[in-house]
């Protein structure tokens, strides 16, 4: 397949009403299967800080772990629209040190774009980035890099002083060229009011129906994450509940001496 999705094709996305549809990755393996799926886009989230590394928080990720789980999910999904989160403390330095960490993501990985989280105060970077041909989509909300400011991860926007700035933010990242933002966790209503207000494409994780787009993180869809449940959360398959069954019977067939069996040795 050719590379059909550009960032101009999320926004003819939005212009047509045609909604967007992003999955996160962190490996070869699935990324091959959201390929299949024919997503919008992938977006290797350092979200993979939990689910892939175990981490408490996305805090610990380092630029590094993103270039490798990048490159891991290009391979998987080599045509495929490909956003790569730029993680703590690789863009909040300067504008120029995020240049370079950019340019990195980008060279090395073969990614279309970079995401990272903030409003207003990232307007220069972000400037800075798409000055230099660097697509950057924006994520506001719930950004679970700031959890230790916000002591939490609970819903966002829902005061008006703070949906206040959410709007301002929103208005600002657009301005500065960001082609996309993420709206994550906050009120449906004001998910639905940005959306309407912005020329770019906002794609929601817990903030309703309302956005142009939809992202989840694929391991908290596929069931692998039994003790996350947040109320935005659709599961749609049980593999936790599959896998620990398929380890078991494994390891009973083995203990019990039924594998391997002559169909499975060499005569
Ligand atoms: O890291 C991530 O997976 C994300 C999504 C939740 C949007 O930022």
């Amino acid at each position: 397949m050719s590379r059909t999705v550009t960032t101009r094709t999320f926004r003819r996305m939005k212009a047509e009403g045609r909604k967007i549809v992003v999955l996160t990755a962190y490996d070869w393996m699935l990324a091959r299967y959201l390929d299949a799926a024919d997503v919008d886009a992938i977006l290797v989230g350092d979200s993979a800080g939990q689910v892939f590394a175990g981490h408490r928080t996305t805090l610990p990720v380092t630029l590094d772990d993103m270039i490798y789980h990048a490159r891991a999910v290009r391979r998987g999904a080599p045509d495929r629209f490909l956003i790569v989160d730029m993680p703590f403390l690789s863009f909040q330095v300067s504008p120029e040190e995020t240049l370079r960490n950019a340019g990195r993501i980008m060279k090395e990985t073969d990614a279309q774009a970079v995401k990272v989280e903030g409003g207003a105060a990232l307007a220069e970077t972000v400037e800075r980035l798409t000055g230099c041909g660097i697509p950057v989509m924006g994520h506001l909300g719930l950004t679970p890099q700031s959890v230790h400011a916000f002591g939490g991860y609970g819903l966002r926007a829902s005061e008006a002083d703070e949906a206040e700035r959410l709007r301002t933010d929103a208005l600002a990242l657009e301005g500065a060229g960001a082609f996309s933002l993420v709206l994550e966790k906050i009120p449906s209503s004001l998910a639905s009011e940005v959306s309407l207000g912005l020329q770019i494409p906002t794609i929601g994780i817990g903030a309703g129906p309302g956005t142009d787009g939809q992202v989840l993180v694929t391991p908290d869809l596929l069931g692998m994450t039994p003790d996350f449940r947040p109320r935005f959360v659709r599961r749609y398959a049980d593999l936790d509940e599959i896998v620990r069954a398929a380890l078991a019977r494994f390891a009973a067939d083995v203990r019990e001496g039924s594998f391997p069996g002559e169909e499975e040795s060499y005569p």
